[in-house]
């Protein structure tokens, strides 16, 4: 498989492993080209991404929802709908796989709103003797959850709470249709809990990614275009305190920190970095 690869990769690629080899403490910060294999698509990539089909200020902010409600829950539930049958791809395969040999003390934060990684970390855990903590900060919400704009009480559609499952999908059998709901305390919209555009990001969720980022000695940038504040601002700390950075993106980003970037898709080089480590 590695002969088959671009000599330049497969030095970087060692150079990768080696650093890696030599350290313990590594933060991950993924971002939509992770799981863009998996069948979603990005934001900002050309004719493909999100943001070039729809004006995010359109739906994407709180002063968005504000003004039509009914656009901005209808184009969730659409990406709801979009992504409920979506599974992990080798990339969230291959992190999941490194977090439960525990060879490193990974921190995985993620920009996602999908479960890809979360499913592939049950994924793992189900084909292991061995049951470890593996888990992932979101630091901009979770597709699947919702809460009240008004008072912020969580909502829990009656088929999902039915369904309870161990994950927080909605049933199969659930339909995504337009249709706004009402909060049973306040009677305000009910909305996606997802961090818009000039809202703040969940404290707590912060607070773990800033303490790994400024703590790790590498910090491995997986599809992220680096343009998006404050997680973008991670890899600024992470290297102010002397940790290496890795890029992994097929494409450049304004990220002039990197040490190393693996100009390839996340799905081969994430499974040959930790086929490497974890041999
Ligand atoms: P973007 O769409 O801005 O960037 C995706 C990145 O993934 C680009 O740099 C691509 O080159 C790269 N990419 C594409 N395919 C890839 C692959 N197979 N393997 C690796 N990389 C690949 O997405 P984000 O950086 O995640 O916010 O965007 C950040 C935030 O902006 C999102 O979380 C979202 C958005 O508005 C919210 O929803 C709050």
């Amino acid at each position: 498989m590695l002969a088959e690869l671009p000599s330049e990769l497969i030095v970087k690629l060692h150079q990768a492993t080696q650093i890696l080899a030599k350290s313990s403490r590594v933060c991950i910060l993924t971002g939509a080209g992770i799981s863009t294999e998996s069948g979603i698509p990005t934001f900002r990539d050309k004719q493909t991404g999100l943001w070039e089909q729809y004006r995010a200020e359109d739906l994407a902010s709180p002063s968005a929802f504000n003004r039509d409600p009914q656009l901005v829950w209808s184009w969730y539930q659409w990406r709801r709908q979009l992504v409920r049958d979506k599974v992990p791809n080798p990339a969230h395969i291959a992190l999941a796989q490194w977090q439960q040999t525990k060879t490193h003390e990974l921190t995985l934060i993620t920009q996602n709103v999908d479960d890809l990684h979360e499913q592939a970390i049950r994924h793992e855990q189900a084909n292991s003797n061995e049951q470890t903590d593996s888990t992932v900060t979101h630091l901009h919400g979770h597709l699947w959850r919702n809460r009240c704009s008004q008072c912020a009480t969580p909502y829990t559609t009656p088929l999902a709470a039915q369904a309870n499952k161990q994950s927080e999908r909605s049933s199969s059998t659930e339909s995504y249709d337009d249709k706004l709901i009402n909060c049973n305390h306040c009677d305000g919209y009910i909305r996606p809990d997802i961090v818009w555009f000039g809202e703040s990001l969940p404290v707590k969720s912060w607070q773990i990614a800033e303490q790994a980022a400024a703590d790790c000695e590498v910090f491995i940038s997986i599809g992220t275009s680096s343009l998006v504040y404050p997680a973008a601002g991670l890899a600024q700390l992470a290297k102010q305190n002397d940790a290496k950075i890795i890029e992994i993106n097929p494409n450049p980003t304004p990220n002039t920190l990197v040490d190393i970037t693996l100009a390839e898709k996340a799905g081969l080089v994430l499974p040959l970095l930790v086929q490497q480590l974890i041999k």
